[in-house]
């Protein structure tokens, strides 16, 4: 398959991806068993738009009985650097109160997405909060965050595909790869 253009790098093929996030889902269903945590007590909450892909197949893998909701938050605001303040754009459908809620995300970088989600969610009373990732990149920090369940570790660059965009675009190739930020600057979309 012909790589897009403005890939530079292709960090996770969509084979390693799907291996990994199945392995993902057992560990987070044993981590709610090994803590006598019901399936009507758990809720899914994803974290769009980025989370959809990996939301889709680890929900899947994910073969507990659970509560599915979103929320809409978004920090890039388009470009290439993230904000420290980010924005609820849609709330949860569901009530969390005494809920064990695991939130889907593709990925962690500076961490103000996830730090600021954990403390919104946990101030709505939920039992626990637990952070499931895709792709976590510490090299990204901006203030201190680790998720609890992470499937794979990456360098410090601009990543896109399976559900990361620049500026809302290239959320739907199959891997995820390291992006040609130099093509960009001549690049028409
Ligand atoms: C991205 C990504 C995470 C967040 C991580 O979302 O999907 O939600 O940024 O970055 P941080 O750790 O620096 O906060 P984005 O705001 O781009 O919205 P999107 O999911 O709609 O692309
Ligand atoms: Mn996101
Ligand atoms: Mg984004």
């Amino acid at each position: 398959m012909a790589l897009h253009p403005l890939v530079k790098r292709v960090l996770l093929t969509e084979e390693q991806i799907k291996t990994r996030v199945a392995e993902l889902a057992k560990e987070v269903t044993e981590h709610y068993k090994k803590n006598n945590i019901k399936d009507k007590d758990i809720v899914v909450v994803g974290i769009l738009k980025g989370c959809v892909p990996f939301y889709a197949e680890f929900f899947m893998n994910f073969k507990q009985d659970v509560v599915m909701d979103f929320m809409v938050i978004s920090s890039y605001l388009g470009g290439l650097k993230s904000n420290k303040q980010p924005k609820i754009n849609l709330d949860l459908n569901s009530d969390i109160k005494n809920k064990h809620v695991l939130i889907v995300e593709d990925i962690v970088d500076t961490g103000h997405t996830l730090s600021f989600l954990k403390d919104y969610l946990k101030s709505r009373k939920a039992a626990s909060v637990n952070v499931v990732t895709l792709v976590d990149k510490p090299g990204g920090r901006k203030i201190e965050f680790e998720a609890n369940f992470i499937g794979f570790s990456i360098e410090n660059e601009f990543v896109i595909g399976y559900g990361l965009d620049y500026d809302e675009k290239l959320r739907n190739l199959p891997y995820i790869a390291i992006m040609d930020t130099d093509k960009l600057k001549t690049w028409e979309w």
